[in-house]
């Protein structure tokens, strides 16, 4: 194939990307928290030590730091950007364009990229639009975006499931329902091969971030927590341990038993929406808060497998890259 295909997903958490086309059910990818800082020049150590792993990208006449370390300059006040116009912020601009400085290709084809569910009706347009075109990074780099195909995220996890596990065709006969447990939404789709079933689709404004949240008015009356702390509240989900002032300590069951009222929310709006799914064959979790949700889903629906796709962060951008060069094969095949 020689059209270059990509594909990132700009989370409210994290951005991910993609660095190569799939080789041997390999997919190289990239993830950086989704914090944008203003540029500052140098750092304090004049780069004698380490520089900071961050792109420097323009948007609209102004130059952002977006990567890895973004959250070295930000400080600890450092915020997501969380509400339902993220699409039309110069941050989004700014994740979209560090992903793009980080594949280091001068040109794309064809890039995937993704919305929440709720968003993709009225935003896949503008996100198209805002997408494709050069994209002026610095002096020195520019990327030109040919073409852009807007997906709903979940999309990708189940694309990615079926297509690695050889279930592709199974799939395309079969309903099953994707969730998407995130840093700011949890998003759903349950779906008839790729076709998603719009009135059993929808999102809950209660990913990561919640959890973290609850937990944290669960600690705060033995620890002094402020919201600075969220992103250590944020490890120590996902890892079991908090560590404040250099001392680690496991998170307790009384603090988790926070997290549940979120997780068990989450599965009732989901029940709500999908019903008891007795016509659902797979039940798949992907995103960053797979392995939070999975028991409040599992009670919820006792007689399925819950399953969460191997390294649930990147199912998405991986499984949006997949999708993107099969849509290029099919093209050059309908123009040979
Ligand atoms: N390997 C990882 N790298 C980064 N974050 C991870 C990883 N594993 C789990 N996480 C957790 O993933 C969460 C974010 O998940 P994810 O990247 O799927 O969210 P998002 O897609 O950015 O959010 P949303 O879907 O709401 O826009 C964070 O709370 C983080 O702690
Ligand atoms: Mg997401």
């Amino acid at each position: 194939m020689h059209t270059t295909i990509r594909a990132i997903d700009v989370g409210y958490g994290n951005t991910k990307y993609t660095l190569s086309h799939s080789r041997q059910g390999e997919i190289p990818c990239g993830v950086f928290a989704s914090i944008v800082a203003p540029a500052v020049a140098g750092d304090l150590s004049d780069g004698a030590l380490a520089r900071r792993n961050t792109a420097v990208v323009h948007v609209n006449g102004c130059d952002y730091e977006v990567g890895p370390d973004a959250e070295l300059v930000t400080g600890a006040h450092a915020a997501r950007v969380l509400h339902g116009e993220f699409l039309g912020t110069r941050e989004y601009l700014a994740l979209l364009r560090g992903a793009l400085c980080y594949m280091e290709v001068a040109s794309i084809d064809l890039l995937v990229v993704g919305l929440p569910v709720s968003y993709l009706a009225d935003k896949a347009a503008a996100l198209r639009a805002l997408a494709e075109g050069t994209h002026v990074l610095s002096v020195k780099h520019s990327v030109h975006v040919a073409k852009a195909l807007v997906l709903a995220q979940p999309l990708g996890g189940l694309a990615y499931h079926a297509m690695t596990r050889g279930l592709y065709g199974r799939f395309l006969q079969t309903r099953n329902l994707i969730v998407d447990p995130g840093y700011y939404t949890v998003d759903w789709l349950t779906t008839k091969g790729l076709q998603p079933l719009p009135k059993r689709c929808g999102s809950f404004a209660g990913g990561v971030h919640a959890v973290a949240r609850a937990v944290a008015r669960a600690v705060a009356s033995e620890e002094r927590i402020s919201p600075d702390e969220l992103p250590a509240l944020d490890a120590a989900v996902r890892d079991g341990y908090l560590t404040l002032f250099g001392r680690r300590t496991p998170l307790q069951p009384r603090h988790l038993e926070a997290a549940r009222g979120v997780t068990e929310e989450a599965a009732h709006a989901i029940a709500n929406s999908v019903g008891a799914g007795r016509d659902i064959e797979a039940i798949l979790l992907v995103g960053g808060g797979a392995d939070l949700y999975r028991e409040a889903l599992a009670r919820r629906y006792p007689k399925h497998a819950v399953q969460i796709v191997p390294e649930p962060v990147l199912a998405n951008v991986r499984g949006f890259q997949l999708i993107g060069e099969e849509v290029a094969r099919r093209r050059q095949a309908a123009t040979a």
